[in-house]
């Protein structure tokens, strides 16, 4: 079950790629009626102004500069990043928002935390769960029964088998595929295009088919 989207203004934390495609998200919501007003960005390294002027936008400032009253989402790939800004902006009583793009699924028993981000063609089925601050991107998948804890990054055309556990912050690159009931130890980092097919430590980053961890990784 898809969750309602609130109107109203947001701020989108982080004003380079993937931020520009949140307000791809924040647009094409709009687009299917909902009435989400765009503030800006925010950034502490600024905005390419160029990009940003083609998008009709601006950098507002650093992420201090984040109105009060605007939800926010934070476009920023890396977990532990996401963390430390999540943690800033509760101490300011700013409320994060779910985006969920129109051509992303999600099936049905699933439970999504604030901040969670769904990029199109993103694909949750049943009895999942996603925690606070997760990123689904492009065309990745998530099967039934996977729980991924907070600040999980699950990057373009990954693949989450059912049963899966990621732990908080890890990041799941590009093309990867875990495996059926892997268990993936928090902020261990799954290397473009690896198959996981057991379990990861923590911190670990794991390469290759089948995964193994790069020295002095695990
Ligand atoms: C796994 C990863 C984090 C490693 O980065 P790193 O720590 O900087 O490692 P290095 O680039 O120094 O590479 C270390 C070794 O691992 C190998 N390696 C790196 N990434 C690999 C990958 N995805 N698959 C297989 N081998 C890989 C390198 O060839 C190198 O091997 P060598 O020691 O024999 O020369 C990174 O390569 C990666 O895959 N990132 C995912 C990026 C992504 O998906 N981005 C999407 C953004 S939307």
């Amino acid at each position: 079950m898809r969750p309602s989207i609130d109107p109203g203004p947001i701020v989108i934390v982080g004003a380079g790629g993937f931020g520009r495609e949140c307000l791809d998200i924040v647009e094409a919501l709009n687009d299917h009626g909902a009435a989400l007003e765009f503030v800006g960005f925010v950034d502490d390294g600024g905005g390419d102004d160029e990009l940003l002027q083609r998008r009709h936008t601006v950098c507002l400032g650093p992420t201090t500069s984040a109105p009060h009253g605007a939800r926010f989402v934070i476009a920023i790939g890396d977990g532990a990043v996401r963390d430390r800004i999540a943690r800033q902006f509760a101490d300011r009583d700013l409320q994060a928002a779910v985006l969920i793009h129109p051509q992303a699924t999600l099936g049905s028993d699933c439970r999504i935390g604030a901040g969670t981000i769904l990029n199109a063609g993103a694909r949750v089925t049943t009895n999942i769960t996603l925690g606070r601050h997760v990123q689904l991107h492009a065309n990745s998948t998530v099967g039934h029964d996977a729980t991924l804890a907070d600040f999980v990054s699950v990057f373009p055309g990954a693949t989450i088998s059912g049963s899966v556990t990621l732990g908080e912050g890890v990041t799941v690159g590009t093309g990867a595929n875990v495996l059926p009931g892997v268990r993936v130890g928090r902020y261990a980092f799954v290397g473009a295009g690896a198959v996981v097919t057991g379990d990861v430590e923590p911190g670990a980053t794991v390469v290759g088919v089948p995964a193994t961890a790069l020295p002095g990784t695990a």
